[in-house]
């Protein structure tokens, strides 16, 4: 009975994934990268695909394999990223970004390859808030899922983030020394909605996605 309401509603709508971590290149060779293995964006894509075929994978750095039945799209940097989900991004998507996007680059990229023989220091500048960009033109039948990774005041900070991005729903994922998410199969996270905080118990990242996506369909009912 789910299954075939759920169908029926994500007919409509396009669902929009991002996984992995990005990259800002700091001259041809090196970059500034994270730990991201892009494992939480892919099994959410994989979950959505069991109800709907419109679902678009876009993934910048990632160790693990791709769905072979969404469509998938590669981001490299944060800009890349931000013009494939804006490109992509209809009045009735949802959007999950689990992505880990970079926050900094450099301030300047070096288009020769910078030489060891000093010390040097990097200037680094923000990048574009991909979400609290798009929140901008946020529309009503959109549906934003954010996550946040925080190594301390995890459900403040999540909230904060909740409400400055405009989400519906944000994951909250602690670092701590019992869970780090990156890499792992495993995550312990937190579901938040301006009504709600469920905790839920450190689990495989395949249960986490089904239990999101029945989240999410659940609060577009
Ligand atoms: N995010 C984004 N654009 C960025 C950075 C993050 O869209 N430049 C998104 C992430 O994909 C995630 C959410 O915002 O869904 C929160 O990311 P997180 O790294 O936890 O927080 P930040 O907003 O980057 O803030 P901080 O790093 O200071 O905690």
């Amino acid at each position: 009975m789910f299954y075939l309401k759920a169908k029926k509603i994500l007919k409509q709508k396009k669902i929009i994934v991002t996984a992995g971590g990005t990259i800002q290149p700091i001259d041809p060779v090196r970059f500034i990268g994270n730990f991201s293995s892009g494992k939480m964006g892919v099994a959410i894509a994989k979950e959505f695909r069991k109800y709907t075929k419109n679902v678009i994978l876009i993934y910048g750095n990632i160790s693990t394999k791709l769905p072979y039945n969404t469509v998938n799209i590669k981001a490299i940097t944060v800009n890349d990223m931000y013009f494939a989900i804006k490109k992509h991004l209809t009045d009735n998507s949802i959007l999950i970004m689990s992505a880990a996007v970079s926050d900094f680059k450099v301030k300047k990229f070096s288009k020769t390859k910078i030489k060891k023989n000093k010390t040097i220091s990097l200037s680094l500048v923000p990048t574009l808030d991909i979400l609290k960009t798009l929140s901008k033109y946020k529309k009503p039948n959109n549906f934003f899922v954010g996550f946040a990774v925080e190594s301390k005041n995890l459900i403040k900070n999540a909230k904060k983030k909740l409400v400055e991005k405009k989400l519906d729903m944000i994951v909250a994922n602690p670092i701590t020394l019992e869970n780090y998410p990156f890499g792992s199969d495993y995550n312990q996270v937190y579901f938040i909605t301006m009504e709600k905080v469920e905790k839920l118990p450190r689990m495989r990242k395949g249960k986490i996605a089904k239990l999101l996506v029945k989240e999410i369909i659940n609060e577009i009912m």
